[in-house]
């Protein structure tokens, strides 16, 4: 995570007081997904934010439907020119992330995603849109789940002899492994350490091991099956005793709650990288 400070923008913040009943024009993207759905569903018993356009793939079969049951918004595979808005919310797959993150910076909205499994180029896109729109993207956008990774942070410095491993569980759709927060983790626990994550993640293990464990090495597990919304343990070993960490989602409207309540506070924010766990500590927990 980076650590920038939050910096208020007079033009968003005045905007922001002018529209003061005015809810928060939102585009979400991925909309056909079971994030989007859930994103959509919890817009619509808000009153600080409304659904402006629900964007979904090319040649989706949602495309001309209604973006979710009752909703008199429209899915579409393209942002319509008159639709006004002032944040776009991307859950959608990797591939895809590019052409919304583009859309966002060329329509002037803030951008939130969640989307997971980007490259490195991806990151680096995201670092130079912040020079134009205010941006914030997080792997998890739970609550609890940010807790997790200041107390990993802190278990690694008090027990920094100890090995680090990093187990993660979701259901069986997932595409990427390790899950973008259990990498969120392991660089939290390198942070805290003072080491270079690239170059002690150690992503799987199979074989034959021609080497005992690397001491400073933090080692990911990935398991995969059924509906499982998804559970991360950061585990601590020693000499005879273990510290595990773990956090278990069981629903996924926590990510949603997470990314709703960023996108409001993201409108106020002057063009720039936030951290979702920055927001916690502006009070959103
Ligand atoms: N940060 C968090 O807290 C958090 C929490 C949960 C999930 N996630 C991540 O969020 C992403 C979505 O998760 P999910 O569970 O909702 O997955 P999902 O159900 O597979 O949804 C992904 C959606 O993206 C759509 N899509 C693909 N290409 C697109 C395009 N060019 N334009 C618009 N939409 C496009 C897909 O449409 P089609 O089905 O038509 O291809 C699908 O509806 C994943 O990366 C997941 O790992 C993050």
């Amino acid at each position: 995570m980076c650590a920038l400070r939050l910096r208020y923008h007079p033009s968003f913040h005045a905007k922001a007081m002018n529209d003061v009943q005015a809810p928060i024009p939102v585009v979400v993207r991925g909309a056909s997904g079971r994030m989007g759905q859930a994103i959509i569903r919890l817009l619509g018993a808000r009153s600080d934010l409304a659904l402006a356009a629900a964007l979904v793939r090319a040649g989706s079969p949602a495309t001309g439907q209604p973006a979710a049951p009752g909703s008199n918004v429209i899915a579409t595979a393209a942002l319509d020119e008159a639709v006004e808005a002032r944040v776009l919310l991307d859950f959608s797959i990797a591939p895809a992330f590019d052409e919304g993150l583009t859309l966002a910076v060329e329509r002037r909205l803030a951008f939130v995603s969640g989307t997971t499994g980007l490259s490195a180029a991806q990151q680096a896109a995201l670092d130079e849109a912040a020079r134009s729109i205010p941006v914030l993207w997080s792997a998890n956008f739970s609550i609890g789940v940010a807790v997790l990774a200041r107390l990993g942070a802190q278990a690694a410095t008090l027990l920094s002899e100890w090995d680090c491993e990093i187990i993660e569980v979701h259901h069986r759709n997932k595409k990427d492994a390790p899950s973008g927060t259990a990498l969120a983790l392991g660089r939290a626990v390198a942070a805290a350490r003072g080491i270079d994550f690239g170059a002690v993640a150690q992503p799987a293990r199979d074989g034959i091991a021609d080497a005992p464990r690397d001491p400073a090495a933090i080692g990911f597990a990935a398991i995969r099956g059924g509906d499982i919304v998804g559970e991360h343990t950061v585990l601590f070993a020693g000499a005879g005793e273990r510290l595990e960490l773990h956090h278990a989602a069981t629903d996924r409207d926590i990510f949603a709650h997470g990314a709703l309540a960023a996108a409001v506070r993201i409108t106020r924010l002057s063009p720039g990288r936030y951290a979702f766990a920055e927001l916690l500590g502006q009070g959103m927990a």
